[in-house]
């Protein structure tokens, strides 16, 4: 039987457990430059001892930031910033994914403690772009993308993923949830289109494809990908889990090596939250092959060493825990009766039993 405490390799790459950290904007960069604020919440989460950190959204181009305030991965003094926090998080012997991402008709907003809605472009925000001219509720109107945007997405994607291994990190993961530009693609609430990138579904999941390859095609062979899944719109006429499936298979065989299965996002719905409420959909993903993760409301050790040893998922992602307390894997580790590792760091190894 597997445990979270279990090492798992995916390509090359072998992770020491499979409790990772969730990637979580800290709407705290200027001009999308990581700073000492990145620096220290996620090192201090590599002390943790979370296998896996998976970086916070970050934006490919400029106007792929969520918020004005996003991290991004667009430029040299962006991948410089980087360079330092990666190098940070492996001297302390942690693991670090780059979670590249867009946020399409999601993008400039405030974040959470300055407003809400869309930031004006007089007011430092930009005009947003889309698979279709129509508006999340309550945002700004994003303009059609057209061929030419579409190719130049691809390329962001592959050029940031191109930093990223001049940043060091140790892994890629595409941002395909939430509701951001390639779920837009994918989600028929968000695609109207009537060209090749809409209708079918092979046809909305041409963009995430291109990425897969584009990504694929500039990072090492033993290096994992993965993509961030919302296995469902929980609205009808949206995706449903089946669906998503069916786009990680075919992801899969572009280049993609393992499912971080989430939900939600594309339009306002109401989801039934409670611990654990993603599971199944992570469940329903790796039943077709594909290593996943699952992510929410995961909240107790013996929650989540149950989710990985009755092989519902491979991995257990968490991100608000993760921020009530960095250390939480080495808690969990204690719970669970774990014997502590040789990986505690000295200054911390009175603190183990
Ligand atoms: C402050 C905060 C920021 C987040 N930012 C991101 C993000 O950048 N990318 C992403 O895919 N999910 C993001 N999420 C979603 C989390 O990764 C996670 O999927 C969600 O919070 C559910 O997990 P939890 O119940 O363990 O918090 C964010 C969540 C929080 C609380």
């Amino acid at each position: 039987m597997t445990h979270l405490f279990d090492p798992i390799t995916l390509r090359s790459l072998t992770i020491p457990n499979r409790l990772w950290l969730s990637p979580m904007c800290q709407y705290s960069a200027s001009d999308g430059v990581p700073n000492d604020w990145h620096h220290v919440h996620l090192v201090s989460r590599a002390i943790g001892g979370f296998g896996l950190i998976v970086s916070e959204a970050t934006g490919v181009l400029p106007e792929g930031r969520i918020s004005p305030e996003d991290v991004g991965i667009w430029n040299g003094t962006q991948v410089d910033a980087w360079r330092t926090i990666v190098s940070a998080i492996h001297g302390h012997g942690g693991l670090v994914a780059v979670q590249l991402a867009h946020a399409g008709r999601k993008a400039s907003t405030y974040s959470g403690w300055r407003g809400s809605g869309s930031v004006p472009v007089d007011a430092g925000g930009w005009s947003t772009v889309a698979p279709s001219a129509v508006a999340f509720p309550g945002y700004a109107e994003p303009v059609e993308l057209d061929l030419a945007g579409i190719d130049a997405v691809v390329e962001a994607f592959a050029a940031g993923a191109q930093r990223a291994m001049d940043a060091g990190f140790d892994a890629v993961e595409i941002h395909a949830a939430h509701g951001y530009l390639l779920h837009q693609f994918l989600s028929p609430l968000s695609n109207l289109r009537t060209d090749e990138y809409g209708g079918s579904l092979e046809n909305r999941a041409r963009l995430l494809l291109r990425v897969v390859e584009g990504v694929r095609a500039v990072i090492p062979d033993g290096m994992p990908m993965l993509v961030r899944y919302s296995a469902t719109d929980w609205t009808d006429g949206g995706l449903v889990a089946d669906d998503v499936a069916t786009v990680a298979t075919w992801a899969a065989s572009a280049g993609a090596d393992f499912a971080d299965v989430s939900t939600g996002g594309v339009v306002p719905a109401d989801i039934p939250v409670a611990p654990g409420y993603q599971v199944p959909f992570a469940e329903r993903i790796g039943r077709d092959g594909i290593p996943v993760s699952a992510v929410g409301l995961i909240t107790e050790a013996q929650q989540a060493d149950a989710i990985v040893a009755e092989g519902r998922a491979d991995v257990v992602m968490v991100a608000r825990q993760g921020l009530r307390d960095p250390y939480w894997p080495r808690r969990a580790a204690f719970e669970l009766g774990v014997p502590a590792g040789s990986d505690w760091p000295v200054q911390y190894a009175r603190g183990r039993w």
